[in-house]
């Protein structure tokens, strides 16, 4: 298969726990995006550690390029649901550490960091300090912090649950374009489905450990708010809440 990521028959179970993960399979291809949905404690944070190689599996593998990932990998960056900036950098610094970790930082990196800044919409916050930011705004700088090493695989664990529902739907359309832009492939966890629909190629519904359905979305590209209103992006939602209720 020539696959880009690729979950293989996980089996995972953390000690002196029963079974969490069981047989869980899926595979994306460069630049798609994957939505991973269900109820809470289903185990979709499992399989993004999996993915990200800081959980290893019991059973089956996950190969990036055909390659098994063992340990995380630079290629890969994970956005958590809160977005943990350091309130002492700067939010440029904060979108540049994870390369000032590693090396000194170059002025190209820093006009790549303020460029994705610029297209998270923050080009005139790059100095100021994250705690004067609201909530959203910082979900922005973490989006671009993640995307600074320009990585293969974003693994994004529910990033905008804690915000309102316009400001999420803003932020979704600005994640879809700058994703697009990068060709950067995404695993996508959320607990909402009209999220999973808007964004996603892909959607896997994940039920006990296991993958319970899988559907594909194949709406136009980019994509707009007015999707949101159009009977096709109902339908899916109708089907996706119809796989979700037989979960019952
Ligand atoms: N470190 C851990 N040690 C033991 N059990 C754990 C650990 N982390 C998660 N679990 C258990 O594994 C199961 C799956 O957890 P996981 O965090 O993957 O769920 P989730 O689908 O991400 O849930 P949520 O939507 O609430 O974030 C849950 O039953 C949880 O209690
Ligand atoms: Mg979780």
């Amino acid at each position: 298969m020539n696959q880009f990521l690729q979950l293989q028959a996980l089996h995972y179970a953390y000690p002196e726990r029963g079974a969490v993960l069981r047989d869980v399979s899926l595979q994306l291809a460069r630049g798609e995006i994957h939505c991973l949905i269900g109820r809470s404690g289903c185990g979709k944070s499992t399989v993004l550690k999996l993915v990200a190689g800081l959980l290893a599996p019991l059973d089956g593998q996950v190969l990036l390029q055909g390659h098994t990932i063992i340990d995380p990998v630079p290629d890969m960056s994970f956005v958590f649901q809160t977005p943990t900036l350091l309130n002492w950098l700067s939010v440029l610094d904060n979108v540049l550490l994870p390369l000032s970790l590693h090396r000194a930082v170059t002025a190209a990196d820093r006009a790549h960091g303020e460029q994705l800044l610029a297209q998270m919409g923050l080009a005139a916050l790059c100095d100021e300090r994250p705690q004067r930011l609201s909530g959203g705004q910082q979900s922005r700088v973490a989006i671009a912090r993640a995307l600074v090493t320009r990585p293969a695989v974003l693994l994004m664990d529910e990033p905008f649950a804690a915000l309102d529902a316009i400001t999420r739907e803003d932020l979704q359309r600005d994640f879809f374009a700058l994703c697009q832009a990068h060709g950067t492939a995404v695993l996508f966890v959320t607990h909402d489905m009209a999220e999973a629909v808007f964004l996603a190629d892909q959607v896997s519904l994940l039920h006990e450990g296991r993958i319970h359905a899988s559907l594909r979305i194949a709406l136009p590209k980019p994509r707009h708010t007015a999707l949101r209103y159009s009977a096709p992006f109902n339908a899916l939602c109708a089907q996706l809440r119809q796989a979700m209720d037989a979960t019952l």
